[in-house]
C-alpha cells in the first residue's frame, strides 16, 4: 500500500517561540484529518526539540532536514542519526536541491546519508528534480534517472519516500502542471524495484492547487515549503479534498 505523506519543509525558518505559536494554530486543524494521511513537519534542529517536547500525543511526525552518515565524530555543523532518534524524529529530508546547490551535496553524499538514515530506522525523503535549463533542453528524464541510479545504490526501497521537486517550481509560485508532475512521478516509479514507494510532488504547493495535485493517481503526497509556515495554509493542505 502506498502511504499518503504530507510534509512541511520549514527550511531555515522559525524560532522556538514561532514554532510554539504555529502549533497552537495548527493542532486544532488536524482533529478531523483522515487517519491514513501522515503529517510530517521537517523543522530546524532547535525547533525539533521544541516540537518533540510540546506535542503530547499529537499525530504529527517529526522530520529533520539533514543527517550525517557517521554516528558521531569530528564533523562540525553536522547532525547524526542517534541524535535525531533520541528526540523522536522519524523522517529526514535528503538531497534537497538547496543542499545540492548551496552546500556541495553530491549524489555520493546523498547516497551515504540515505543509507545512514535507514540504518537508524529513519525514513528518508529523497528529493530529485531538474533545473529549468535541463527541462528546456529536454533532459528532465535523463537527469532524474541519473539521480535515482546514483542516489539509490544499496538503498532499501521498503523504507523510502521520494519527492519529485522541479527546481524551477521551488519557491517561485510557478507550480509544475499537475498532469506533468503525475507523468514524471509515474516515470520515477517505473525505475524503482518497489512500486509501493510513496512519491511526493514538491514546488509551490499551495491551498489553491493541493486538491488538483492530490487528485493525480501517481502522486502520493506533497513536500511543502512556504505554504507550510502558516497554520491555516498547511491546515488546508493536509485537509485536501
Ligand atoms: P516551496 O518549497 O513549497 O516553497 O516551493 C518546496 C521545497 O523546497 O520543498
Amino acid at each position: 500500500m502506498r502511504k499518503i505523506v504530507l510534509a512541511g519543509n520549514w527550511k531555515m525558518y522559525k524560532t522556538q517561540a514561532e514554532t510554539r505559536s504555529f502549533l497552537q494554530g495548527f493542532l486544532p486543524q488536524i482533529n478531523d484529518t483522515p487517519e491514513n494521511r501522515e503529517i510530517v513537519l521537517c523543522a530546524p534542529f532547535t525547533d525539533l526539540s521544541t516540537l518533540s517536547g510540546s506535542m503530547h500525543g499529537s499525530r504529527i511526525m517529526l522530520g529533520a532536514q539533514n543527517v550525517h552518515w557517521e554516528d558521531a565524530g569530528a564533523f562540525t555543523g553536522e547532525i547524526s542519526g542517534p541524535m535525531l532518534l533520541e528526540i523522536g524524529v522519524r523522517y529526514v529530508v535528503i538531497g534537497h536541491s538547496e543542499r545540492r546547490q548551496y552546500f556541495g551535496e553530491t549524489d555520493e553524499t546523498v547516497n551515504k546519508r540515505l543509507k545512514a538514515a535507514q540504518k537508524h530506522g529513519l525514513t528518508p525523503i529523497l528529493c530529485v528534480g531538474e533545473t529549468k535549463q535541463q527541462r528546456d533542453n529536454g533532459e528532465t528524464e535523463a537527469h532524474i534517472f541519473s539521480q535515482l541510479e546514483k542516489d539509490l545504490v544499496e538503498v532499501n526501497q521498503q523504507n523510502l519516500v521520494i519527492a519529485y521537486e522541479p527546481i524551477w517550481a521551488i519557491g517561485t509560485g510557478e507550480t509544475c502542471e499537475s498532469k506533468e508532475a503525475n507523468r514524471v512521478i509515474g516515470l520515477i516509479r517505473s525505475k524503482l524495484s518497489n512500486s509501493n514507494v510513496s512519491i511526493q510532488y514538491g514546488g509551490s504547493v499551495k491551498p489553491d492547487n493541493i486538491d488538483e495535485i492530490m487528485a493525480q493517481p501517481e502522486i502520493d503526497g506533497v513536500l511543502v515549503g512556504g505554504a507550510s509556515l502558516e497554520p491555516a495554509s498547511f491546515g488546508r493542505i493536509v485537509n485536501y479534498k
